[in-house]
């Protein structure tokens, strides 16, 4: 607590709820775990401790459940017109945007990523994404089916989409908040009630929400917020007979414990998981434009995104020029905590993902790769990994088939533009992709056969509500985003009235 204090602009709403001790949200009242336990939430700049949070597990799951499906079935969440609910979400939106500098400060403490960031990206995008869903309250719509089996033989036929109904929302600590909004904005526009259950790593910002939903006026029970470790917590929420659905952002190995957990009860499953993007620049792209959005495309939130760019294939003739640009930008990037005015790139999230992040660089220069920027941990305190750009690097390598998610990128060339696909395709994952070309038939040919959710034609990481985001193959399940995303918090109900 002692650099929250010391911190030149830390906001007072901050330094008090940060100090404070914090519950978890059941049915509108913020209380302790059941078993009274708290844990620790750490600053990932100086690996000191930053707050204490309630630890929630089995039975504090099962008491949000429970009031989540009180709140659905009856209650007035259950009777409100869907303009209500759209207004509840849109007053929330402008609620977090009245807060935006503390979200901002609470997701950089708790996060380490750059302050400037948080203000410009997370939670400006938190905003809009609530903002787009408070939309789609009201617009929420079947069809009318036409019925005739014969003449004399009619029916009316039509469809409505029902809310699915008690929703278990699991996050990951990448984007706190944001992740937080993807998941509540489509399942509260829905109808549905959520037990929310944030990273272990970066539960305040999704805690500091929970006040401000009070705030906005959503009836108790409609949204429950339970801090806890994945293993118990959301295992529990996971498995929990009386939850209708699961939604899950995180590791691809924890994708699949969730698909074995909810079969219990068969309840319905989507899942935004890891990734290995390929991003492919070719001879004829402006480089001038790829190489420092290759770069951004990797290194933003220092990798620590499931579609990072992080095998970057460049076509042969520009291969040194591109690794050169890449390579110069990683050096100017300043790796700083994220409070410092100068900070362009902060700590990795915990010690666990700087072990992590660090052993892949050592496997990867075992197997001979070579690091031409970065390369190692940058400094003794905090979890800070300096901008990395592998090379010598080819397709058997663990730092090229397996998500590093930290600050580093295998650049590797390519001779023939019509391998290049298969290549890129070599991957049990499939999100995004990047493609760098001028010539617009190249660019639309390469991303109709890109095995990929979300193809990036001349640009990359370029996120909007409207736009849906998921993965093909191990990559999940279904899209976030968009109005696909509810279709995973609705049910469809066939009417069908003899006339
Ligand atoms: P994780 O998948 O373990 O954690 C994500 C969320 O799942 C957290 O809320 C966690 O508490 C919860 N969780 C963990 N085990 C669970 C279980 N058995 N049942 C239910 N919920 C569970 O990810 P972790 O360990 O933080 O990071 C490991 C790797 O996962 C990263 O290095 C990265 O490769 C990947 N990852 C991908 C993310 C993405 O955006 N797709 C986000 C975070 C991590
Ligand atoms: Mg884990």
């Amino acid at each position: 607590m002692a650099t929250v204090a010391s911190a030149p602009s830390i906001d007072p709403n901050v330094s008090t709820f940060v100090a404070r001790k914090q519950k978890m949200l059941i049915n509108g009242k913020w209380v302790e775990a059941a078993s009274g336990k708290t844990f620790a939430t750490y600053n990932p700049a100086t690996g000191e401790v930053l707050a204490q949070v309630a630890e929630g597990d089995r039975e504090d799951i099962d008491r949000a459940v429970k009031a989540a499906r009180a709140a659905f079935e009856s209650g007035p969440w259950a009777k409100m017109p869907p303009a209500a609910r759209g207004k509840l979400i849109w007053k929330l939106a402008d609620l977090i945007e009245k807060h935006l500098e503390e979200f901002a400060q609470l997701e950089s403490l708790d996060n380490g990523k750059p302050l400037a960031i948080a203000r410009v990206a997370d939670v400006p995008l938190t905003v809009e994404h609530m903002r787009y869903y408070a939309g789609w309250a009201t617009k929420i719509e079947g069809n009318t089916i036409p019925l005739i089996l014969a003449p004399a033989n009619k029916f009316l036929a039509y469809t409505v989409r029902e809310p699915i109904g008690v929703v278990g929302q699991i996050i990951p600590w990448n984007f706190p908040l944001l992740m937080a909004a993807w998941k509540l904005g489509p399942a509260l526009a829905a109808g549905c009630c959520s037990v929310l259950k944030p990273a272990e790593q970066t539960p305040l910002s999704a805690l500091r929400l929970g006040e401000l939903i009070q705030e906005a006026g959503f009836p108790d029970g409609v949204v429950n917020i339970v801090p806890g470790y994945g293993e118990t917590a959301g295992a529990a929420l996971a498995a929990h007979p009386d939850v209708d659905k699961v939604a899950f952002t995180g590791s691809t190995e924890v994708g699949k414990l969730i698909i074995q957990a909810s079969a219990g009860n068969l309840k319905k499953v989507s899942l935004e998981l890891g990734g290995k993007s390929p991003n492919v620049v070719y001879d004829d792209a402006d480089l001038d434009s790829a190489i420092p959005q290759a770069a951004s495309a990797i290194f933003f939130n220092h990798g620590q995104c499931c579609c990072a760019g992080s095998r970057l294939y460049v076509e042969k003739k520009s291969f040194d020029r591109v690794v050169d640009g890449v390579s110069k930008t990683a050096e100017k990037i300043r790796v700083r905590p994220g409070f410092d005015p100068d900070c362009d790139m902060g700590p990795l999230v915990s010690e666990e993902q700087l072990n992590r992040v660090t052993n892949y660089l050592e496997a990867g220069f075992k197997e001979g790769a070579k690091a031409v920027a970065g390369g190692k941990r940058e400094g003794n305190r905090g979890y800070f990994v300096q901008p990395t750009v592998l090379v010598n690097t080819n397709e058997k390598m663990k730092v090229v088939r397996e998500e590093i998610f930290g600050p580093v990128v295998t650049a590797i060339p390519f001779t023939d533009p019509s391998e290049i696909v298969t290549k890129a395709n070599d991957t049990v994952y499939g999100l995004a992709a990047g493609v760098w070309t001028r010539d617009i038939k190249k660019a639309h040919a390469t991303a109709n056969r890109l095995k990929a959710g979300t193809v990036w034609i001349n640009c990359y990481n370029v996120f909007d509500p409207a736009l849906p985001f998921g993965g093909y193959k191990q990559s999940g399940w279904g899209r976030e985003m968009g109005h696909e995303v509810l279709e995973h918090y609705t049910e469809v109900k066939s009417v069908c009235a003899a006339l």
